[in-house]
């Protein structure tokens, strides 16, 4: 049962990959909760299994892969396993988007950053080419690409990697979505453009009223980010909380380890 006050409800998800006739469990049977406009965090290592889960919530099979998921993914009390693809279509990018690993990869290297964002809310919103160019250079100028109006037209290698995480932003919260998954979206960056990232989706998450899933291998990216976390490691949560109580009180010795990797300094507050 999905209670009023949950955005999203995922309860024993498992996801697994078939490669030549074999199958490898990736996911093993997870389960938490969103509430509307909470920002959660997942932590852990390299391949615990943190994007999988991200992209089964959105039930995008990476490229190229055969992607089988199991259990149960509710958002607003409505099962997403099982949905007819058209109308996962709908909340994919309306509802729930995502901003991935690999900004290079997942903005198209032929189309300008404008025509791409007008595309989604073209698609999404049935807004004229006039109102989602309109629409396009707000959301630059909002998520801080300088120069909007002149840049809507420049194709992603035109910018930095920063600014290209800021264009990935802007798509990924142009139809306003409840949910926002951040995978990773800092780690390729240099620190301070990290904390400008991290900042910038901060206020986006106020400003919208969107809840926040954010996906890190790195405690000290989501001190300050998120009120509760939840420890992944080889495909399972090892452990769930608070931020405060488990950056005070950390359980299993897997969320110690990691955040003994955390410098002290960042322990205490939002990233510098
Ligand atoms: N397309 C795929 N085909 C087969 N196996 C995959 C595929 N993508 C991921 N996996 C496997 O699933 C497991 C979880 O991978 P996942 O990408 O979710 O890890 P991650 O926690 O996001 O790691 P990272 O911090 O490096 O991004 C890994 O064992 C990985 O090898
Ligand atoms: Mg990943």
């Amino acid at each position: 049962m999905a209670d009023a006050d949950t955005l999203l409800q995922v309860r024993d998800l498992r996801a697994s990959f078939t490669r030549e006739g074999r199958t490898s469990q990736v996911v093993r049977g997870i389960g938490f909760d969103i509430a509307p406009g909470e920002a959660v965090g997942f932590v852990g290592e390299s391949g615990s299994g943190k994007s999988v889960t991200a992209r089964a919530l959105m039930r995008l099979a990476p490229e190229g892969s055969s992607l089988q998921l199991a259990g149960s993914i509710r958002y607003r009390g409505q099962e997403l396993l099982g949905l007819p693809e058209a109308q996962m279509r709908d909340i994919r990018g309306r509802r729930i988007a995502m901003v991935f690993q690999d900004p290079m990869s997942s903005l198209n290297p032929v189309l300008s950053v404008g025509a791409q964002i007008d595309d989604m809310l073209r698609r999404h919103t049935g807004a004229s080419a006039q109102a989602a160019r309109r629409r396009t250079v707000e959301l630059l100028g909002l998520v801080g690409i300088r120069d909007a109006q002149r840049r809507v037209d420049d194709y992603p290698h035109q910018f930095s990697g920063g600014m290209r995480q800021r264009v990935m932003i802007a798509m990924a919260v142009s139809c306003a979505p409840d949910l926002l998954i951040a995978d990773e979206p800092t780690t390729a960056l240099d620190v301070t453009v990290q904390a400008q990232i991290l900042r910038l989706l901060l206020r986006l998450r106020r400003e919208l009223g969107m809840a926040l899933l954010l996906i890190t291998h790195d405690f000290g990216v989501i001190a300050g980010m998120v009120e509760r976390v939840h420890v992944m490691l080889e495909g399972a949560i090892v452990e769930s909380g608070p931020i405060d109580g488990i950056f005070a009180d950390p359980q299993h010795a897997y969320t110690r380890a990691l955040l003994d990797a955390v410098p002290r300094l960042d322990r205490a507050g939002r990233p510098a």
